[in-house]
């Protein structure tokens, strides 16, 4: 649906009142009525290193979920202030971790005798207190642009990498890009004794993968990729790698949500895609592309927002931007300084990742 011309009006209003003190940023998820008043758009990658380089801005506004907002707020200056304009919009991927559960979990590799020679890489989509476990514990944050040099870098400083709390992405990148088996990786299940694994199965694997998905990625089956190529002959499917790993196999391009649109930029008029992530972004490259004769549709047959970020709509933004105008901050997101500390530390291996 279109926006409310009056709300636009005010949003814009609102904006031009805060002018360089505010920085507004914008996930390739959020609504199109957000995304207008975006200063910058990016994959979560480029959002955390575009927050960090802004430093006269005295407002981060993320359009986008709490760990998001989070590693913004570590990565900025202590004078500025990161806000989320609605507290409800977080992830359930990122809760499927808690900090106790992880620390449980080291207890457990450490009785196994394989903590000394495990490295932990977090997925951005993690809370602060996952990345601050992360760094403490010598390791690295990745995301999905980054995550195969990031294990690359985390298997030459230990033998064995410890990955949260996305077992997809784990997986996806370890056997499809890195050539190892299914067999090196094991499962850990927070919500099983041990994490259902014997130490026999921790020293003989070589990715530990934590029990956690994208509810709206893991929604993209099998059936989902065969179905489009009958549907839509020639069809190229890209998706992103936190889709399940016979998706991600049955698939002919994987990718961030940057290299979705990059790949897309790049494609021939003519060709006809079947896009694999959240459907905000992909209807928005679906009329982006349209007028360059390029087809593009979404995986699946069944709506599949992400509810939280979709939490984030324009009557929040209008709130947000108007309190600010006005001198107050609202919904600000502010992590404590201990956990900053060794979450900044996770944060930047990541950043200096070749
Ligand atoms: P990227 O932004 O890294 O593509 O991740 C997608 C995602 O699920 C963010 O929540
Ligand atoms: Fe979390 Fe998935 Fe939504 Fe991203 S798309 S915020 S991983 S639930």
């Amino acid at each position: 649906a279109p926006s409310d011309p009056d709300l636009v009006e005010r949003a814009r209003a609102a904006k031009e009142r805060l002018g360089e003190k505010v920085f507004v940023l914008g996930h390739h998820y959020q609504r199109d009525e957000v995304i207008q008043f975006a200063d910058v758009t990016g994959d979560s990658f480029k959002l955390a290193r575009d927050a960090a380089a802004r430093p006269e801005a005295e407002y981060i506004v993320f359009c986008g979920v709490h760990f998001m907002a989070e590693s913004a707020d570590i990565l900025t200056g202590d004078h500025q202030q990161v806000v989320l304009p609605d507290l409800a919009a977080g992830c359930s991927m990122a809760d499927m971790a808690t900090a106790e559960q992880v620390a449980e979990c080291w207890d457990v590799l450490t009785e196994a005798g394989v903590a000394g020679t495990t490295v932990p890489v977090s997925y951005m989509n993690s809370s602060a207190d996952i990345k601050a476990f992360t760094g403490r514990h010598g390791g690295t944050i990745c995301t999905s642009s980054n995550a195969r040099r990031a294990l690359d870098w985390a298997f030459s400083q230990g033998e064995k990498v410890l990955f949260l709390p996305d077992q997809h992405l784990g997986r996806n990148t370890a056997v499809r890009d890195m050539g190892m088996s299914l067999k090196d990786c094991v499962v850990y299940n927070p919500h099983k004794p041990n994490g259902g694994l014997t130490a026999g199965q921790l020293r003989d694997a070589r990715m530990i993968l934590w029990r956690g998905h994208c509810s709206v990625h893991g929604r993209f089956s099998l059936d989902s990729v065969n179905d489009v190529r009958e549907r839509v002959p020639g069809v190229n499917v890209l998706v992103h790698p936190e889709c399940r790993h016979e998706v991600v196999e049955a698939a002919d391009h994987v990718g961030s949500t940057e290299y979705i649109i990059r790949t897309l930029e790049a494609a021939p008029a003519g060709s006809k895609w079947a896009i694999g992530t959240e459907l905000n972004l992909v209807r928005r490259l679906a009329n982006r592309f349209a007028p360059e004769g390029k087809e593009v549709v979404f995986l699946d047959r069944t709506v599949c927002f992400c509810s939280t970020m979709n939490r984030i709509d324009l009557p929040h933004l209008v709130w947000t931007l108007e309190s600010l105008a006005d001198g107050r901050v609202v919904n600000r997101i502010q992590v404590d300084p201990e956990t900053e500390k060794f979450a900044k530390l996770a944060l930047e291996q990541m950043l200096a990742l070749p």
